[in-house]
């Protein structure tokens, strides 16, 4: 995340009376809310597959959900309404998060490892760009920031990358969440 360069600048397609802060914030959300309902699904199955994580899933989506609730408080500060993606996150994330919970422990770390390291470099940009107009959407980033680092942290820490499932995941997962973000910012 170096200084700031054009060739990072958010492009987003702005409803009217909408700023490009409010888009990020609903996007976000969205985001926060696949998240919120990935890790549900994953502890569903992890509770037979890998219970040893279950503490460390719980803690999580604690995070997550805070990460969610701080958006929407967000949203509603600023009169917009939840992205258009908010429902089809969330059903994404339930999909996601049961087939990875189900493949057990390497396929759960691969995966909040595959989204975090797109969501931080994505994060990373919307700082940059919003550091002038949006002070409370930086101020929101930068508490969230410091958690989802500590997810990918933690879950590379016990993640064997010549696994079979993170030579699937990372890519595909890494390149869903790239995708739900860029339409989240177009549509
Ligand atoms: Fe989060
Ligand atoms: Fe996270």
């Amino acid at each position: 995340m170096g200084g700031r360069s054009s060739q990072m600048a958010l492009v987003a397609r702005l409803n009217p009376g909408e700023t490009l802060g409010d888009r990020v914030i609903k996007v976000d959300h969205a985001g926060e809310h696949g998240a919120v309902c990935i890790y549900l699904a994953q502890m569903w199955f992890a509770r037979w597959r890998a219970p040893e994580m279950l503490p460390e899933l719980d803690r999580f989506l604690a995070h997550e959900r805070g990460h969610r609730a701080r958006f929407a408080d967000e949203l509603m500060r600023r009169g917009q309404r939840r992205c258009r993606s908010y429902v089809f996150c969330g059903l994404g994330g339930f999909v996601l998060g049961a087939i990875t919970g189900l493949a057990g422990r390497n396929a759960i770390a691969a995966t909040t490892v595959a989204i975090e390291r797109v969501v931080l470099r994505h994060m990373g940009e919307q700082v940059e760009e919003l550091t002038p107009t949006d002070e409370r959407a930086v101020s929101a980033l930068h508490q969230i920031i410091v958690e989802e680092q500590e997810h990918h942290d933690a879950s590379v820490a016990h993640l064997n990358p010549r696994g079979f499932w993170p030579t699937i995941i990372n890519p595909v997962v890494g390149a869903a969440t790239h995708s739900v973000i860029w339409l989240g910012m177009r549509l």
